[in-house]
């Protein structure tokens, strides 16, 4: 039983969250508007924001709760991975609040607490379970077996999913982050009318740097014959890259759960919002008797409220840091 502040700043979202007794009660988030007309995050600018924003971010969820500053019992602050001077921000700030409070520190795996975000709210997956992970830094196939022991099962060689979504939509001239784009354009388009090859990869890996180049081949050798191409089949393309990508991720996951032989499947991470792999999961979940799992949209983008409730997971096994302890742009896993 414990009250725990979550901190996240690993990329482009500065984020705080309270844990009550396992209940996330709030998830502040202030986003980063000024990346888009850079077309991705330019990490400086994102330290200046994560420190302008941090200070108000945690102020508001601690005011918010009805708590003071002395009815926090640990926080839970991101360590890695991602940017390094982001991640300073959030965890500077974390060690300096529990120096002056004495409580202690709980450093998290951004990614892990992507797959522990399925423990906000009801339905719960129960252990072991698999997680598909997507975010725009990752794509990973975990077996999950419990907060802290999550083993890959397979993930990109190269690109992730969201950045291949992103590419993509750039190439369509899109502006960033340009998957929830593509997928709002990809409901009014024809998903059979063009065909990209898949990459294939040993195993339960991915690779999706094939496909962007595949696109954009397709596309210049389109545009030479016709320069209105891109915006006259604007709903089909997205639809039809949208549809190859997450066939991509789709036969990796079926095949993942059939070796496993396990039936909770879970989806994670900022492109878990997209509609058509949900639908596709939906579908496939009949088809194959499976549980899915997907958190509400506010926990599958970047959110302190999946740092918190992994607080509150590892604060029981006494998984504790140190003052000491230093950012891990590259934290393993
Ligand atoms: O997990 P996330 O918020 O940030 C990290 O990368 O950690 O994921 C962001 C990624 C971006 O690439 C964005 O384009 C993608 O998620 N994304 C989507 C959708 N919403 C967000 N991709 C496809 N369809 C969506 N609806
Ligand atoms: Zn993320």
């Amino acid at each position: 039983m414990a009250v725990i502040l979550g901190i996240e700043s690993s990329c482009d979202e500065t984020s705080a969250s309270i844990c009550i007794n396992g209940k996330v009660i709030n998830n502040e988030i202030a986003s980063q508007d000024i990346h888009e007309k850079y077309g991705g995050v330019v990490p400086e600018l994102a330290s200046r924001e994560h420190q302008r924003n941090i200070v108000p971010v945690v102020n508001h969820v601690i005011k918010e709760a009805g708590l003071s500053l002395s009815d926090l019992d640990a926080i839970s602050y991101t360590r890695g991975p991602g940017l390094l001077g982001a991640l300073l921000v959030g965890g500077s700030f974390a060690k300096s609040m529990a120096a002056a409070l004495n409580i202690p520190l709980i450093p998290i795996h951004h990614m892990k607490a992507h797959v522990l975000a399925h423990f906000i709210e009801e339905p719960k997956p129960s252990y072991p379970f698999i997680c598909l992970t997507v975010s725009g830094g990752h794509t990973q196939i975990l077996k999950v077996i419990g907060p802290d022991e999550m083993i890959i099962l397979g993930q990109t060689q190269d690109d992730a999913v969201g950045e291949a979504f992103d590419k993509a939509a750039k190439l369509l001239g899109l502006s960033y982050p340009g998957g929830p784009m593509i997928d709002k354009l990809a409901a009014e388009g024809d998903p059979t009318r063009f065909s990209f090859a898949e990459s294939e990869m040993p195993g339960l890996d991915y690779s999706f740097s094939g496909i962007k180049t595949s696109i954009l081949y397709f596309l210049q050798k389109e545009v030479r014959k016709n320069k209105d191409f891109i915006d006259q089949n604007l709903h089909d393309l997205a639809a039809s890259i949208q549809k190859t990508l997450i066939s991509m991720l789709m036969n990796k996951l079926i095949l993942a759960a059939k070796q496993e032989n396990i039936k909770q499947i879970a989806i994670a991470g900022g492109v878990s919002a997209n509609s058509g792999l949900r639908n596709e999961l939906a579908y496939q979940s009949k088809k194959y008797g499976w549980a899915t799992f997907i958190p509400d949209f506010q926990y599958c983008t970047d959110n302190a409220g999946m740092i918190s409730i992994s607080g509150h997971l590892l604060y029981e096994n006494n998984a504790f840091g140190e003052l000491s302890d230093s950012p891990l742009p590259r934290m393993p896993f």
